[in-house]
């Protein structure tokens, strides 16, 4: 039995943490759930955004599937989402985009998966205001081993799974310092890695060939920003951020997480629909190497899927949150 923190979220999460539970349950997998909250409700409950027990729990289990979390508005609050990151130095967020039989696309065939940096660049909380002056400054910290962990983790992700070409998104043309930095390691660990097609491109071109031509790219890199923009971009391309996953790995810990949000229009009605939180638990079996569990759940949703009937509202079906699951479960 291998033991994950489970950090239900807010809004719709609890709804969707459970769909996943039930799931996973039928399906027998072989782990056990150290259940600790962060977010709003946690912040109304005791005070606090992220509580000490979660930070013991995540040392303790090294893997996370957390649901997603509402930071309250105003100042004084930093994103969760950004302080796990950061804390935990998860500097790979890894994102694939595949289109699904049966999800309404544009398009077919898009099969990528995009690796953002995820704790440097205009995300490393370096920000000057000038009250006086009202100049705003928001640094873009861009450092060569954030370059050489994010541009690494790519390659040998491309290599494990076969895929055949790296593009490196980037704005080195004008970006001086902190573009030229992340490209020039690019082009240097790429000489590591003969047997697979690495290129780069500009990321306003990205973004045109993006919706163009979407199936010609297979693992991309780039930093923060522009990651964060590209694969949101890149989720629209399969069916939205309601049928993504996501992970947030560094080299000790990882936390794969719903990338949707809390969804506050939809929360507390049961009818949410669960695929990404699921499909990013799908990736931590892979993590965990519970591989065989990891391909039999896939089979199941993806076969449910494709019955647009049996989907929740979202997609088109009539199905709520737990008759969904079930439909799976069904499949199992
Ligand atoms: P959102 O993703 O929560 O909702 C946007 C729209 O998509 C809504 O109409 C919602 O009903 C729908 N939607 C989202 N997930 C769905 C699902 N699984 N099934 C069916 N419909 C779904 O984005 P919004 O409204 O901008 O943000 C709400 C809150 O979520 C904010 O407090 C924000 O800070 C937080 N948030 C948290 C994230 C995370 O924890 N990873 C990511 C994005 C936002």
């Amino acid at each position: 039995m291998k033991q994950v923190t489970l950090i239900p979220g807010d809004g719709i999460g609890p709804e969707i943490t459970e769909a996943v539970k039930t799931i996973f349950n039928a399906a027998n997998v072989p782990v056990t759930w150290d259940e600790e909250n962060a977010g709003q409700t946690t912040f109304d409950a005791i005070g606090e955004l992220i509580p000490s027990t979660l930070i013991a729990s995540l040392n303790k289990n090294k893997v996370a599937l957390k649901g997603p979390i509402t930071t309250p508005v105003g100042k004084g609050f930093k994103s969760v989402n950004v302080q796990l990151r950061q804390m935990f130095d998860l500097y790979s967020n890894v994102r694939p985009a595949k289109t699904t039989p049966g999800v309404n696309t544009r398009f077919e065939n898009v099969n990528s998966v995009l690796f953002r940096e995820n704790t440097e660049g205009l995300y490393s909380g370096l920000e000057i205001f000038d009250e006086r002056l009202q100049i705003a400054d928001s640094i873009s910290r861009v450092t060569r081993e954030g370059c050489e962990k994010i541009v690494r983790a790519a390659f040998e992700y491309a290599t494990r799974h076969g895929c055949k070409r790296v593009t490196a998104v980037h704005k080195a043309n004008i970006l001086k310092h902190a573009g030229a930095l992340f490209l020039s390691v690019f082009r240097e660990i790429a000489k590591d890695y003969p047997d697979l097609q690495a290129d780069d491109i500009i990321i306003d071109n990205m973004c045109m060939q993006l919706v163009v031509k979407p199936e010609q790219f297979d693992v991309i890199v780039t930093t923060n920003l522009f990651g964060d923009i590209l694969s949101d971009l890149c989720a629209g391309l399969v069916g939205g951020l309601g049928v993504v996953a996501g992970a947030n790995i560094g080299d000790e810990m990882a936390i794969f997480e719903a990338v949707h949000g809390s969804a506050p229009d939809i929360a507390g009605k049961g009818i949410a629909n669960p695929t990404a939180l699921l499909r990013s638990a799908i990736m931590m079996l892979h993590h965990l190497d519970l591989k065989d569990e990891a391909n039999r759940i896939e089979a199941a949703l993806e076969a449910t899927l494709a019955n647009k009937e049996e989907c929740t509202g979202d997609l088109g079906g009539k199905a709520n949150t737990m008759q969904f699951a079930q439909n799976i479960i069904a499949k199992l």
